[in-house]
């Protein structure tokens, strides 16, 4: 397994909010995570278990129509989806550098699409269908300096959504 790169499986919405509270319990001032994955894989759902790890008790909603929902736990969450962003130069104009410079995380969906936009310190959530209806590939790969030093402990963290490899039957 590369050490930059943690891959999970969930088998139910409830276990990929799960992971993905642990990792928001962990959240630091400034971080940026980018959530990746078709329509339906479970973006909003791992955003949602994220804020609630962060102490977010609002409800969190998809963002798609608005494209950005702040919400305030232990830091501020900006929760962005740029699904309909047409144009690089939108972000600019969403202000997402001031908000970076807050004391607060932001999380992207579809943040793939604007990464010329984005800083390089990032921490990559690559969600997949999987086998069976609610199965959920979950794929973290850190960039930059600043998620690199902390995979190993989320690699620790998520360890009980770990990834097995497929056993054949013999
Ligand atoms: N393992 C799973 N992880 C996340 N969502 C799941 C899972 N299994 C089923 N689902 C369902 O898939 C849908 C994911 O929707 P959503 O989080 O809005 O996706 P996205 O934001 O990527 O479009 C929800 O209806 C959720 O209940
Ligand atoms: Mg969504």
């Amino acid at each position: 397994m590369n050490a930059l790169s943690v891959r999970a499986r969930t088998t139910a919405a409830e276990e990929t909010r799960a992971l993905a509270s642990v990792i928001g319990a962990t959240a630091t001032a400034g971080d940026l995570i980018l959530l990746v994955g078709e329509m339906g894989t479970g973006k909003t759902a791992f955003a949602q278990g994220f804020g609630a790890g962060l102490g977010v008790t609002e409800q969190i909603t998809s963002p798609t129509f608005t494209i950005v929902h702040e919400y305030v736990g232990r830091l501020a969450l900006h929760h962005l989806d740029v699904y309909r962003l047409e144009h690089l130069q939108e972000v600019a104009d969403l202000g997402t550098a001031e908000m970076l410079d807050e004391p607060a995380v932001m999380l992207v969906e579809w943040g793939d699409v604007i990464l010329p936009a984005l800083p390089a310190d990032y921490l990559e959530v690559r969600l997949a269908f999987g086998t069976a209806d609610d199965d959920r590939l979950v794929a973290l790969t850190a960039s930059g300096s600043r998620w690199s030093a902390r995979m190993r402990m989320i690699g620790e963290l998520t360890a009980p959504w770990r990834e097995q490899p497929d056993v054949t039957p013999c």
